[in-house]
C-alpha cells in the first residue's frame, strides 16, 4: 500500500480515491457497457496515455468482445492547465462503419473530447460513445457530455491510475489529488478535499 500523503515532481498529493473505490467504480461502468453493447461488437479507443490503465481494467470487468486501438491526444505538457492547443494522433485502424467506443481518463475543460469528437466524426463512424472516468465540474457545460462518467470530482488536480503530472505517478494503483496551491498562480483557491459522494457509484 503506498502512502496516503505522496510528493511528486515537488508537489504534494494526498490519497483522494482508493484502488477499491476505483474498482466499484470501474464495474458499475462495465456493467453499463455490458448492457448497452449487447450484441455488438465496438472498437474500443483509448485515449493515450492517461486512459490506459482505466481502459485495461474497464474491458476486462466488462467482457465484452471488442476491438481495441488507441489515439493520442495531447493537451495538456508539463503544466497542471490545459495548454488550449490538442495535438491528435490518429489510429491505424478505420472507423469507418465503427461502433466506437472512446475511453477517456478525465475530462476537465472538455477541450480535448471536442477536438477528438470532431476528429472521429469526420471518420464517419456507425456510432460514437465516450466513457470518461472523472469528469470535472466544468465538463458540465460540455457539449455533448460523455455518455458514461464514472465520478463526477471537483476541480482538483488528480494523479495516479493512469493519470500524471509532467508523466510522473501514472503508475499509482491509487488516484491521488494536489494538496498544496499551483505554485506561480497564488490567487488560486487552496485546492480542497470537499467530500465526493461515492455514493453514486452504487447501482
Ligand atoms: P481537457 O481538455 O481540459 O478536458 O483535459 C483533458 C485531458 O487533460 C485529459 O485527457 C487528461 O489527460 C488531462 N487532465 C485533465 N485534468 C487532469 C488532472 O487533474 N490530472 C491529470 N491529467 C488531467
Ligand atoms: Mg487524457
Amino acid at each position: 500500500m503506498y502512502p496516503e500523503r505522496i510528493e511528486l515532481n515537488g508537489h504534494r498529493f494526498r490519497r483522494f480515491l482508493t484502488r477499491q473505490q476505483i474498482a466499484a467504480i470501474v464495474e458499475r461502468l462495465a456493467q453499463q457497457l455490458r448492457r448497452d453493447y449487447a450484441g455488438v461488437t465496438p472498437v474500443c479507443l483509448i485515449v493515450l496515455k492517461g486512459a490506459f490503465v482505466f481502459a485495461a481494467d474497464l474491458l476486462r470487468a466488462a467482457g465484452i468482445p471488442c476491438r481495441v486501438e488507441t489515439i493520442r491526444a495531447r493537451s495538456y505538457g508539463t503544466a497542471m492547465h490545459s495548454s488550449g492547443r490538442v495535438e491528435i494522433q490518429p489510429p491505424e485502424l478505420s472507423l469507418a462503419g465503427a461502433d466506437v467506443l472512446l475511453i477517456e481518463d478525465i475530462v476537465d475543460s472538455g477541450l480535448t473530447l471536442r477536438e477528438l469528437l470532431g476528429f472521429l466524426r469526420r471518420q464517419q463512424p456507425a456510432s460514437l460513445r465516450i466513457v470518461a472516468l472523472l469528469a470535472k465540474p466544468s465538463a458540465q457545460e460540455l457539449q455533448p457530455q460523455p455518455d458514461y462518467i464514472g465520478l463526477e470530482i471537483p476541480p482538483l488536480f488528480v494523479v495516479g491510475y493512469g493519470m500524471d503530472y509532467a508523466e510522473h505517478g501514472r503508475y499509482l494503483p491509487d488516484i491521488y489529488a494536489l494538496e498544496e496551491p499551483e505554485q506561480g498562480n497564488p490567487t488560486q483557491e487552496r485546492t480542497s478535499f470537499a467530500a465526493v459522494d461515492l455514493s453514486q457509484t452504487a447501482e
